[in-house]
């Protein structure tokens, strides 16, 4: 059978275990050889027992763990080439020719950049006698199907990223006790979510726990954003609310380009209409716990297919990256989808916000 290998790589996200189970057992199903790689990048060069094979009670009692199971690690090695050589040649020398990589879109540009590589590579290990004419030979391609592991739901393409539903469920529930005690108080909170420069999780937040106002990066406020803030805010009150929630994307910005911080809004809020108002920084707990039901799903749905496109490929194949399109798995040209999102990232460093929303497109 085949050598497939799966990792994940960069931040972590909810879900990623559910998607591991599915290559092992998926893999195991259709007779591969499967092997998972530990710590990301970092175990690939580093080899050793950071390669195993899996089986099948390996990926027993995961489906519901947040987190991965095999670690994740940033990667200064893979980005040189005496890192990928090692990385390179660890794979051929366990026969594994497709990789199933779990990660951002970072993760995903490094494998398709490692599969550019790896003819070049092969050619080299075996100059230099560290892999065999027949291993080489053996090896010849390496195919790649990429998983979209985040919880910023930042990847053009898909609809939606492994861990967005989870983090998101983390948003609400904090939300909803903050609302409690500044019910109590009548008081003012700011929460500040994470998202990168995306700001799919502040909006979805904002519009699920009625919150009063939200910052993202894609639609910066207008340039009276303190007046505006401060009359929705006090109109609230006058109605009878004795609270109001504010979600600032942790990519927040202003029409210049500069960030919007919660401490910012908080000097307004304080300064303007007196009112008692606290900051809560959601930070890392948006990433951990369990895996929400969808996460799981997700996670079980893009891990089966990734084999299934693994499978079906030869070395014509590109590689292809997995998406959520309605409620369909389907494959995807990796690198449109990753320079799509590039693109979307230059269009809001060029205060093109209505660019980014359109190139963003579904996601
Ligand atoms: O990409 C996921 C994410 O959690 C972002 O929302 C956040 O900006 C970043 O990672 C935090 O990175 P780190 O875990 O390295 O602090």
């Amino acid at each position: 059978g085949k050598g497939i290998a799966v990792f994940t790589s960069g931040g972590d996200s909810q879900g990623m275990n559910a998607a591991v189970r599915a290559v092992v057992r998926m893999g195991i199903y259709l007779g591969c050889k499967v092997y998972f790689i530990r710590e990301g990048y970092q175990g690939m060069v580093d080899g050793g027992e950071n390669i195993m094979e899996a089986n099948w009670s390996s990926v027993s009692c995961i489906i519901h763990k947040g987190g991965t199971i095999i670690g994740s690690a940033r990667c200064k090695d893979f980005r040189e080439k005496a890192g990928r050589l090692k990385a390179a040649k660890n794979l051929v020398q366990r026969g594994i020719t497709n990789l199933v990589v779990i990660g951002g879109d970072g993760s995903l540009t490094g494998a398709d950049l490692f599969r550019q590589e790896w003819g070049t590579l092969l050619d080299e290990l075996l100059k230099t006698n560290e892999i065999t004419a027949e291993q080489r030979d053996k090896c010849k391609t390496l195919q790649i199907a990429g998983l979209v592991g985040s919880i910023d739901n930042d990847f053009c393409g898909t609809d939606m990223t492994i861990g967005t539903d989870s983090a998101l469920h983390r948003i609400i529930e904090a939300v909803d006790c903050i609302v409690s005690t500044a019910y109590s108080h009548q008081r003012t909170f700011i929460m500040e979510v994470m998202g990168r420069h995306c700001g799919y999780l502040a909006l979805v937040a904002a519009l699920t726990s009625e919150a009063d106002y939200v910052f993202i990066p894609e639609s910066p406020p207008p340039e009276d954003w303190q007046s505006k803030l401060c009359e929705k805010l006090e109109q609230e009150r006058s109605v009878g609310q004795r609270l109001n929630i504010i979600i600032v994307s942790e990519g927040a910005i202003d029409r210049n380009g500069d960030p919007i911080t919660a401490e910012q809004i908080r000097k307004v809020v304080v300064d303007n209409l007196n009112q008692d108002t606290r900051i809560t920084v959601l930070g890392h707990v948006q990433r951990g716990g369990n895996p929400s039901a969808f996460d799981r799903v997700l996670g079980c749905r893009m891990g089966a297919e990734a084999v299934m496109a693994l499978m079906e490929a030869n070395e014509n194949t590109e590689p292809c990256v997995i998406s959520l399109d309605g409620n369909q798995a389907v494959r995807l040209p990796l690198m449109e989808c990753v320079k799509q999102t590039k693109a979307v990232a230059q269009a809001l460093a060029d205060k093109q916000w209505d660019k980014a929303v359109q190139l963003r497109g579904k996601s």
